[in-house]
Formats: C-alpha cells, structure tokens, sequence
C-alpha cells in the first residue's frame, strides 16, 4: 500500500520573486489557502497517511501552516469564531502525519528525494512536486488512479501529459511506443531529462507525479550530476527502467503550474471559479473585466 509521499519544498523558487522572497512559494495564497495545501489535499485523497517534506531553514513557514496553533485556537475559541475554528483545525484530516527532513544543499530534486531514504525505509512511496497542481476531471483524482495501477502491476507510475513542442526542453520526456489514451498507463522506453526538441523521444512530459518503489534510494545514491548539473530524479528513473518495468500515466486533470506566474494566474482563476462561497462573484467580475 502507497501511505508515504514525499513534496520536496526546498528549493527558492527564484522563478517567483519577489512575492517568494520572504515567504515560500508553497505558501503564496491561490484563492483563499496556500497553494500547497491542494497538493498535500491531492495526496490525502489518494489514500496518502504521511507527508514528507523536504525542505529547507528558510521555510519553517509550511510547517507551521500544517501544524496546531493554540494562541490562534484559543482565541477564536473566546471570540465564538467556530466556523473558523472549524478551518484551521481540519486542514488536514487526524490520521495523517507531517514529518519534515532538511535537503541541506540544493543539489537537484533527486538528491532531494533522496534526503527522505530514511523516513520511507522499505516502504514504496509517491513523489508531489508542489509547484504543480492537479485538478481533478468529474472528481477522479488521478494520484488515485496510478496507486491503484501500481498497486496491482507493481510497475513504476510516472504521470505525464501533452505539451506543445517548444516547451518539451522544459520538462522531462518519456519515450513510449504510441501515446496512451488518458487514464491509462504504457510502459516505457525511456526517459530524458529536458532535452531538446529535435531530441525529444515524445511531447509527454513528467508532471510531477510519480509512484515509486523504495529501492529507487539505491538508485539515486549512485546517479552522477545530469541536466543543470544537478542529482535528477530522472536519472534515476531511467537507470530503474533497465531492470524494472516503468509505466508512463497519461493523466484526465488538468495542471497549473504554479511555478511560473502565468500558471500561478491561471490556478487563481479556474480554483476561483469553482469556490463554493466566492466562485459566483468571482464569474461575474470576470465577465465585468471582459467587457
Ligand atoms: C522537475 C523534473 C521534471 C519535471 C518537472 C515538472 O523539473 O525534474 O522532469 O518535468 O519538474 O514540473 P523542474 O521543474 O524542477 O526543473
């Protein structure tokens, strides 16, 4: 079973100055809560029972967000603000724990992940990376989906999706025999960290989902500096695929990436409009602005 999931949270997120230079990026608002919550929400509702973060001394902030406030509690206790009481102590359900581990030099994501080896232990496990969200299409949560596949195929879950040819130098590229129908998995031939187009074995690109098995912690600990000169993931996953049967999952949802403004903007308005409270307001500015 897939209980542990790792969201490595060190990185700076210089993309996103200057709103990330004093707070996380995780921690910038899209609509009325961090952007990180939706990812850890996405895993919990996958069946995830324990967040790993990787993170770093600048962002003592996202532990603090999933973590009890008592002076806060109490006060809104005295002032009878249940209903907001009610939000921040239920942001994340009870049975699921938050533990963090420090990556102490950025030396890539899969040194990142890596950093977690001894909190997974011999468990298999998922990988978030929190500056993508996914959106659920008629409510199936595509995390789910490739537990579900992994669990019975013990084969390697990697969620990609389509992207226009001038942006596969900005992500990793699986190569795969045809392109499978969405919601179904295909295993894979390869996969290549950010290569250029004329290179590029496919235009599915790595998400940021991944289901993995425990031994992939040997892998990284052999795999030299890649792409950026930095430990990929990729890498890793590539040197996994010689022995292992790895799967590319073409994902329903949709993704914002929140990593790039432009992205981060378009989350805003499409988890706006689909606010339980403010989403018919929100519509109708939209259209205001429009005009
Ligand atoms: C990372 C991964 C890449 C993946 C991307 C998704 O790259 O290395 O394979 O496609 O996330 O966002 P980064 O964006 O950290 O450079």
């Amino acid at each position: 079973m897939i209980k542990k999931a790792i969201l490595p949270v060190a990185g700076l997120g210089t993309r996103f100055l200057p709103a990330s230079k004093s707070i996380p990026k995780e921690m910038v608002t899209v609509v009325d809560r961090p952007a990180i919550e939706y990812v850890v929400r996405e895993a919990v509702a996958a069946g995830i029972e324990e967040i790993i973060l990787v993170t770093h001394s600048s962002k003592a902030s996202i532990e603090n967000y999933f973590d009890r406030n008592f002076e806060l509690e109490t006060t809104l206790e005295n002032k009878k603000k249940f209903d907001l009481l009610k939000e921040i102590t239920e942001i994340l359900p009870s049975h699921v724990k938050v533990i963090s581990v420090r990556q102490p030099q950025p030396l890539g994501l899969g040194h990142a992940v890596l950093c977690a080896k001894a909190v997974v232990g011999t468990d298999d496990f998922a990988v978030l990376l929190p500056d993508v969200l996914v959106k659920d299409s008629d409510g199936e949560n595509d995390l789910s989906l490739m537990i579900k596949r992994f669990e019975a195929s013990q084969a390697s879950q990697i969620m990609v999706e389509a992207v226009p040819n001038h942006l596969v130098d900005q992500y990793g590229i699986v190569d795969v025999a045809k392109s499978p129908a969405e919601g179904e998995s295909i295993q894979m031939q390869g996969i290549v960290e950010k290569p250029a187009v004329d290179k590029a074995p496919s235009n599915l690109s790595v998400v940021g989902r991944y289901i993995l098995p425990a031994k992939i912690m040997q892998l990284l600990e052999q795999t030299p500096k890649g792409a950026g000169n930095e430990i990929q993931l990729t890498d890793a996953i590539a040197m996994l695929q010689q022995t292992d049967v790895v799967e590319a999952y073409r994902m329903k949802g949709q993704t914002f990436d929140c990593g790039s403004k432009l992205g981060y903007l378009k989350a805003v308005l499409y988890y706006g409009v689909d606010h339980p409270k403010l989403g018919t307001e929100f519509k109708a500015m939209i259209k205001e602005l429009a005009l």
